[in-house]
Formats: C-alpha cells, sequence, structure tokens
C-alpha cells in the first residue's frame, strides 16, 4: 500500500489488485474520498452515521474506482475500444478514462433518462453516444452483443475488473474507521457496487485490517425494484435515473451479500430518496437523487427501529448533485429577481 493518496487507487492498493508492474495505469486520482460523520442523521437515529461521499471522484461518481482498473486492464491488452451501456454515470467515467487512454469510448444510454450533467460529460470527453428506444436492460443486452466481436472491451461492471476496483471504497472505510461499521447502507441498481463492497469487506477481514464485517443493506427504488420482488422489471420507472433498472446484472452477488451479512435489499419510494436528498442538501452534501436511497432507507430502518443505539452505520452516497441539476432546480426554492439597487435587494432577501 502506498500512502501516496492522489495515486488513485491502484497505486495505492496495488497488492490487492491483478495489475503486475507491467500494467500500464490509467488514472485521474480517483478514490480517497471523504467519509463525514453527520450530526444530523446520528441524533435523528441514534447512531453514529457517516457518509462516504462518493461523489467527489474525478467524474462526479463511484464508478472511477472500477473504470481506473477496466481501462487500465483493457489498454493492457491491446483493445483499441471500451463499450458500455449506462444510466449515465458509467459512460461519464468510461469517456473520461478511455480519453485519458487513447481509446475510443462508444457508449448506449435510454433515450429521455440520463440526467444532463452525465450526458454532457461522456459527449464532452469524446465517447461515441448512441441513445437508444429502449431502457438500461435493453442497452446492456446490445452492448453486450456489441463487446462480443473485435477488440472492445466491455467496461460495465458485468466486467471484473470493475468490482475489484470498486472494492477500494471498503478499504478506504475500513482503514478510516479502524475496522468495518456495523451497518452497511447503499444504493441498488444494476447490484455491482453492492458486490463490490462486500468482496473489499471480506478481503479486509482476510488480511486483518477488520476484525468484523458489516451487515449489508441495499435500497432499490420502488419502482424498480426486481431484488426486493424477486422478478424482473419490464418497465422500470423512478426519478432517481441511475437505479431505473430492471433486471441487475449482479443480482447474484446482490443475494449473496445480503445472505451472508445477515442483511436486506428494500425498496424506497421516490418522495422518500427526494426527503432524504433534500435533507442532505440541508447538511450542506450535494448528491443526485439515486445516492440518497441509501439516506432515504436509514430513516426507514430507524423508523422501523431496526437501527441499534450507538451503532456505527455507513450510508454510501454514489454520486455528486451537479449530475442532475434539473432535479435540484425542480426541488429548490426560486430564485429572486431586483433591480440593482440596494432596498429592493434587501426587501427581498428579508435580512432587515
Ligand atoms: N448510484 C448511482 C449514482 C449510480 O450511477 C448507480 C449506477 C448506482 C447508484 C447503482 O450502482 O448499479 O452498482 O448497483 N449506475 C450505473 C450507470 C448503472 O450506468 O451509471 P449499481
Amino acid at each position: 500500500m502506498t500512502d501516496d493518496r492522489s495515486a488513485g487507487i491502484i497505486e495505492r492498493y496495488r497488492d490487492h489488485l491483478p495489475v503486475s508492474s507491467t500494467t500500464p495505469v490509467v488514472s485521474l486520482g480517483e478514490g480517497d474520498t471523504p467519509l463525514l460523520l453527520s450530526e444530523g442523521l446520528s441524533e435523528r437515529t441514534g447512531a453514529r452515521v457517516y457518509l462516504k461521499y462518493e461523489g467527489l471522484n474525478p467524474t462526479g461518481s463511484f464508478k472511477d474506482r472500477g473504470m481506473t482498473l477496466a481501462v487500465s486492464k483493457a489498454l493492457e491488452a491491446g483493445a483499441g475500444a471500451v463499450v458500455c451501456a449506462s444510466t449515465g454515470n458509467t459512460s461519464a467515467s468510461a469517456a473520461a478514462y478511455a480519453a485519458r487512454a487513447g481509446l475510443v469510448c462508444a457508449v448506449l444510454v435510454p433515450e429521455g433518462f440520463v440526467a444532463l450533467g452525465k450526458l454532457a460529460q461522456a459527449l464532452i470527453h469524446g465517447a461515441r453516444v448512441v441513445e437508444i428506444e429502449g431502457n438500461f436492460d435493453v442497452a446492456l443486452t446490445l452492448t453486450k452483443e456489441i463487446a462480443r466481436s473485435g477488440e472492445i472491451t466491455l467496461v460495465n461492471s458485468v466486467n471484473p475488473h470493475r468490482i475489484e476496483g470498486q472494492k477500494t471504497a471498503a478499504f478506504e472505510i475500513v482503514e478510516a474507521l479502524g475496522g468495518a461499521p456495523y451497518l452497511h447502507l447503499i444504493p441498488v441498481g444494476n447490484a455491482g457496487n453492492i458486490t463490490a463492497y462486500w468482496k473489499g469487506y471480506r478481503e479486509a477481514l482476510e488480511v486483518g485490517w477488520s476484525e468484523t464485517t458489516p451487515a449489508m443493506h441495499g435500497f432499490q427504488a420502488e419502482g424498480a425494484a426486481p431484488i426486493v420482488t424477486g422478478k424482473a422489471v419490464a418497465e422500470p420507472n423512478t426519478i432517481a435515473t441511475a437505479i431505473r433498472i430492471g433486471n441487475p446484472a449482479s443480482w447474484e452477488g446482490a443475494n449473496e451479500a445480503v445472505s451472508a451479512s445477515n442483511g436486506s435489499i428494500s425498496a424506497v419510494s421516490d418522495p422518500e430518496i427526494l426527503e432524504a436528498y433534500t435533507m442532505l442538501a440541508s447538511e450542506g452534501i450535494f448528491v443526485e437523487p439515486a445516492s440518497s436511497a441509501s439516506v432515504a432507507g436509514l430513516l426507514k430502518m430507524s423508523d422501523a427501529k431496526r437501527i441499534p443505539a450507538g451503532a456505527t452505520v455507513v450510508c454510501i452516497l454514489t454520486g455528486h448533485g451537479l449530475k442532475d441539476p434539473e432535479r435540484a432546480l425542480a426541488m429548490a426554492p426560486d430564485r429572486m429577481k431586483a433591480p440593482a439597487e440596494l432596498d429592493p435587494i434587501r426587501d427581498q432577501l428579508g435580512l432587515d
């Protein structure tokens, strides 16, 4: 392990990742994100609630941890291009790391359901973006077909290097807390991330960084909750577009994490997600709606008396609020207008 935190997760956790001294490292300095104590949520739930702010990765989401490794390995294997299906963040991350590596990046996204910031990122980094008339699940099926031919590497989380990279977030949590938390709460879409964290916690236990592993609790949006209902959802629907997924690729990984850790997968409604979203914003923490599913889940568990007093809880905040400016503007108070004169401005501000 290197102490150089700006070097990215491959340099930092090289001994725990499938790289050799000849693997070209494509990094944007991802990882080492803050673990913030939330006083508001701790008070409300009676637990010690920490927020892992993954929106502070280079492209604004946790995807960068997996993408640095997936793109480095693609380059090492001699690929000329990478391809992914995405609800937005994977494409933004793939586009950035592919640009850094000098690789072509192809992206399939569901038309009309990708937040503006994510689309802007993928396009400005030069990705070839195709909006399809179908949801993420359809896009992923088509993308797998595209990756079957030629020297194109699939960089969705079905690529095991993505999971390997993303597990490093669990290492960071264990390092920051001096061991694993009691509960780990996380939004679930395609279920790669819950799979990755569980792998990370288990490995941290094996190497002696922690004496325990947490109970893993995942949260899907009510209109896109196939793991909760046990049945694929043909037309998933939620304002949390990042997790608008009806047939998760890592379904088994999620089930394994939950059953081995005595955890659960539950649903949170769009109003519950948005309540958590504005609550976090009122504490100075700006996330995209899907990210606040973990906090919505925390509040629900707390109301159901499922959070033991004083327990250490980590909620994962997966993506930055700037990804989805339209949602923020829709939820926030209106702007005020005034002529450029002090009195009417004072009136508007209501500060006297
Ligand atoms: N939160 C955000 C902000 C996401 O972008 C995603 C997934 C998730 C949570 C769920 O993570 O899929 O590993 O269970 N976004 C993918 C994408 C699907 O294409 O950007 P998961």
